[in-house]
C-alpha cells in the first residue's frame, strides 16, 4: 500500500520547538541506540528517580521461564519518587486538581497535601495489620482518597488491587479472593452523573460470610448514612484522625510488588496481573515524559478511571513521578451536558488531554457546538487510548477539539504491559490517523503468521509479539506462574504474544487491528467472552450460551449472546427472558459487560464433535449473509436458517 502523504500529519512547528525529541530522526537515532545498548539507554532513565540505593544491573531476563526482573539490586519508593521529593522541591504546587461530580465544583491538593494524607493513611493501614507483602483491595469511586489508598499501600510496601467500581458484588467478592487481601477500602457511595454507585452496599454484598476480610475502611464522600459492621467497618476520616501524617517510606527492592489489576482473559476467569516496584515506576514516567512531552507546568487530564491501567500509569504514577499536576475526574463526559470534558479543561487549563475513542464517538454523535462553544486555549497536546481509533475520529479530535494545533498521540498498549509500546512522539513522528505509528525506545515490536513464522519486512499482517523485555512489563499473574507463560510466552516463545492482530504498512507504520483471541474490547474495556458466558449459564433457564462481539457505532465492539433456553423455561415471553438475562449478565459482572443483544435460539450452530461455530456466529451478528462457513459441517444444519432469521442485526 503507499503512502497515503494526504494523511500524513507533520509535527506542529511550534510544538517542536519545546518538544523532548524534536525530529524523525533523532526518534530513529535514539530508538537504535535504545535496542543496541538497552542497559545504556534504560540505566540513564532510570536516574530520573530518586533510589536508596542504584541499580546494580540493569536487566536478567529469561524467556524459557517467564522470569524477568530489571534494576536489580535497586532499593527505592515509589512514594518517594511520586510525593515526597516533589513536596519538598514545590510543596504549594497542585498534585491533585479533583473536578467533582457537580459541574463547577472543584479541589486543589498541593504536594504538601497530599504528603500529609498519604503518611496518614499509610499509618491508619498499619493499625489495621497491613505489613509489606500484603494485598490490600481498594474499591473507591474517583475521589482523593483513591489515589492516596494507592501511595499509602505503595508507602508501607503493601500491594494494591482496585477494582473498578463499576463491577459488581460478584467481581469484587472474585478478587478480594484471588488476593488473599484482609483490607478493603471503599467509600458510603460514589456520586458520578446523574446517579451513585453504592459502593459500600455492593462491598458488603461481596464479603458477605468471608472471614478473611478483617477491616474494611470507608471513606466518607457524601453524608449518606449506611450500616457499619461493628469490629469491621470504620470511617476512614475518624481512623485518619488517630495518626500522625508522617510515616517512614519503606525500602522496596525494585522487584517487589507494587499492584496486582484485574483484567479479562480467554477464559472465564479474570487474571490477576502482578507489576513490580522499579521497572513499572520508570516505565511509566519515561513514557509520560516523552509521549506527553512533558513540560514543568502541564496540567495533564487522563479521563479514564483509576481502576484501569490507564489511570493507574498516566493518572497516577507518570504524572505524580514527574511532579506533573494530574486531573481527578469524578464525573462522565456527557454529564450534564456533552460540553462537560471541555468545561473542566477551561476551568482548571489542562494542557494533555488523554481520552477513549469510545468517549469522543459520544461526543461527536452530540455535534460539534458543544467544543466550539468552549475555548480549549490551555490544551497542547490530545492523546488516546483503549482500541483503535477511527480516522474520522481521529480527525475530529485534531480539527475541532485541537483546532489543529495540537498533537494527537495514537497510544498502543496492555494492562500487561504497564505502559505505552506504540506511540508517536508528538514533536517527531508525523502521524497518521488510526495508526498507533511507530515503537517506543526500547521496544522491538515482531509480526508473526499462525505458525510463529517471522514476517520480515513491511507491508505485512500478523499477529503482534514483542521480541525482548521492557522494563514495564507484567512479571507475573498472582499465583498463578503457569497460566502466565502459557499466556503470553507458550505460543511464540521465545516472543511475548498480545492477543492484538496488527499490520505493519509500508512506512513501517503499525495498524492494530482487533483481538485475535476471546477477548472482546468493550467501549476500549476488556471483556473475556467465556466470562460473559459463564454468567449466562448460572441463569437457571440457560442451557447454552455463546457469546461473540460485532461492530457497534458507539462502543466500538457490542456484545451479542446466542442462547439456547432449558424445556421448563420455553413458554416464558422472549422479551421477559431477554430482559432477564441481561440483567443477570449485569449483575454477575457489571453494567460494563450486559450484553447489547441477546438472541434466543433452539439450538447452537455446532459441528458433529459438538464444537460451537463461534465464526458463524460472530459472522451473522455482524449482518453478514454470506460465507457463513460449509454449512455441512453442521451437526444439524437447520439451526443455520433460525440464525439467519434471528440472529442478524435489526435494520
Ligand atoms: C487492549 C488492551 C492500555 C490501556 C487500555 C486498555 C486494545 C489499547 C489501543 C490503541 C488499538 C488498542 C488492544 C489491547 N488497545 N490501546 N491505541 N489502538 N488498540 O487496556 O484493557 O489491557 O486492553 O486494548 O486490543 O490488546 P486493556
Amino acid at each position: 500500500m503507499a503512502t497515503d502523504t494526504d494523511s500524513l500529519f507533520q509535527p506542529k512547528e511550534a510544538f517542536r520547538r519545546t518538544a523532548h525529541v524534536k525530529s524523525l530522526e533523532e526518534y530513529q537515532r535514539l530508538y537504535r541506540q535504545s535496542l543496541e545498548a538497552p542497559d545504556a539507554f534504560w540505566g540513564e532513565q532510570a536516574r530520573q528517580l530518586t533510589w536508596f540505593h542504584p541499580p546494580e544491573s540493569i536487566r536478567e531476563v529469561n524467556e524459557q521461564a517467564a522470569d524477568f526482573a530489571w534494576f536489580v539490586g535497586g532499593k527505592l519508593n515509589v512514594t518517594v519518587n511520586c510525593v515526597d521529593r516533589h513536596a519538598k522541591a514545590r510543596p504549594d504546587k497542585a498534585a491533585i486538581l479533583w473536578a467533582k461530580n457537580t459541574p463547577g465544583e472543584y479541589e486543589t491538593i498541593t504536594f504538601r497535601d497530599l504528603a500529609h494524607h498519604v503518611n496518614r493513611l499509610a499509618n491508619v493501614l498499619k493499625a489495621h495489620g497491613v505489613r509489606k507483602g500484603d494485598r490490600v483491595i481498594v474499591y473507591l469511586p474517583m475521589i482523593p482518597e483513591l489515589v492516596y489508598s494507592l501511595l499509602a499501600c505503595a508507602r508501607i510496601g503493601a500491594v494494591h488491587s482496585v477494582v473498578f467500581a463499576g463491577f459488581s458484588a460478584d467481581s469484587l467478592r472474585e478478587r478480594v479472593l484471588d488476593s488473599g487481601a484482609k483490607v478493603v477500602i471503599t467509600a458510603n457511595e460514589g456520586p458520578r452523573g446523574p446517579k451513585s454507585v453504592a459502593t459500600k452496599a455492593i462491598t458488603d454484598e461481596a464479603l458477605d460470610g468471608l472471614a478473611q476480610v478483617t477491616s474494611v475502611l470507608v471513606a466518607r464522600r457524601t453524608p449518606k448514612e449506611v450500616p457499619m459492621r461493628e469490629g469491621r467497618d470504620h470511617w476512614l476520616d475518624v481512623e485518619a484522625q488517630k495518626h500522625r501524617g508522617v510515616c517512614p517510606a519503606e525500602w522496596m527492592d525494585a522487584e517487589d510488588p507494587l499492584f496486582i489489576l484485574y483484567t479479562s482473559g480467554s477464559t472465564g476467569k479474570p487474571k490477576g496481573v502482578l507489576h513490580t516496584t522499579g521497572g513499572y515506576l520508570v516505565y511509566a514516567n519515561t513514557t509520560f515524559r516523552y509521549i506527553f512531552d512533558t513540560q514543568p507546568d502541564d496540567v495533564h487530564f487522563c479521563t479514564a478511571d483509576v481502576g484501569w491501567v490507564t489511570g493507574h500509569s498516566y493518572l497516577v504514577y507518570g504524572p505524580l513521578s514527574t511532579g506533573t499536576t494530574t486531573v481527578l475526574f469524578e464525573s462522565t463526559p456527557t454529564w450534564p451536558d456533552a460540553s462537560r470534558l471541555w468545561q473542566v479543561v477551561d476551568d482548571l487549563k489542562a494542557t494533555t488531554l488523554y481520552t477513549a475513542p469510545t468517549a469522543l464517538r459520544s461526543l461527536i454523535k452530540e455535534g460539534d457546538s458543544f467544543v466550539t462553544k468552549s475555548s480549549r486555549k490551555s490544551l497542547r497536546l490530545l492523546g488516546s487510548v483503549g482500541e483503535p481509533i477511527n480516522p474520522e475520529v481521529w480527525r475530529w479530535f485534531h480539527d475541532v477539539v485541537g483546532e489543529g494545533r495540537c498533537p494527537v498521540v495514537d497510544t498502543w498498549w496492555q494492562t500487561e504491559t504497564g505502559g505505552i509500546l506504540i506511540a508517536p512522539l508528538p514533536g517527531a513522528t508525523p502521524a497518521k490517523p488510526g495508526s498507533a505509528t511507530l515503537p517506543f525506545f526500547g521496544v522491538e515490536p515482531v509480526l508473526v503468521d499462525e505458525e510463529g513464522r517471522k514476517l520480515e519486512g513491511n507491508g505485512v499482517s500478523g499477529n503482534l509479539c514483542l521480541a525482548r523485555s521492557w522494563p514495564g512489563q507484567a512479571r507475573t499473574l498472582y499465583g498463578h506462574h503457569s497460566r502466565f507463560v502459557e499466556t503470553y510466552y507458550a505460543r511464540f516463545l521465545p516472543l511475548y504474544f498480545t492477543g492484538d492482530g496488527c499490520r505493519r504498512d509500508e512506512d513501517g507504520y503499525y495498524w492494530i487491528t482487533g483481538r485475535v483471541d476471546d477477548v472482546l474490547n468493550v467501549s476500549g474495556h476488556r471483556l473475556g467472552t467465556a466470562e460473559v458466558e459463564s454468567a449466562l449459564v448460572a441463569h437457571e433457564a440457560v442451557a447454552e450460551a455463546a457469546v461473540v462481539g460485532f461492530p457497534h457505532d458507539l462502543k466500538g465492539t457490542g456484545v451479542c449472546a446466542f442462547v439456547t433456553v432449558k424445556p421448563d423455561f420455553l413458554r416464558t415471553p422472549d422479551e421477559k427472558m431477554v430482559g432477564s438475562l441481561r440483567e443477570q449478565v449485569r449483575h454477575v459482572i457489571g453494567p460494563i459487560a450486559t450484553p447489547d443483544r441477546v438472541v434466543l435460539v433452539s439450538g447452537l450452530p455446532k459441528t458433529r464433535s459438538g464444537k460451537i461455530l463461534r465464526r458463524m456466529l460472530r459472522k451473522i451478528a455482524g449482518g453478514e449473509t454470506e460465507n457463513l462457513g460449509d454449512a455441512s459441517t453442521l451437526a444439524d444444519p437447520a439451526v443455520l436458517d433460525e440464525l439467519l432469521t434471528k440472529g442478524l442485526p435489526p435494520t
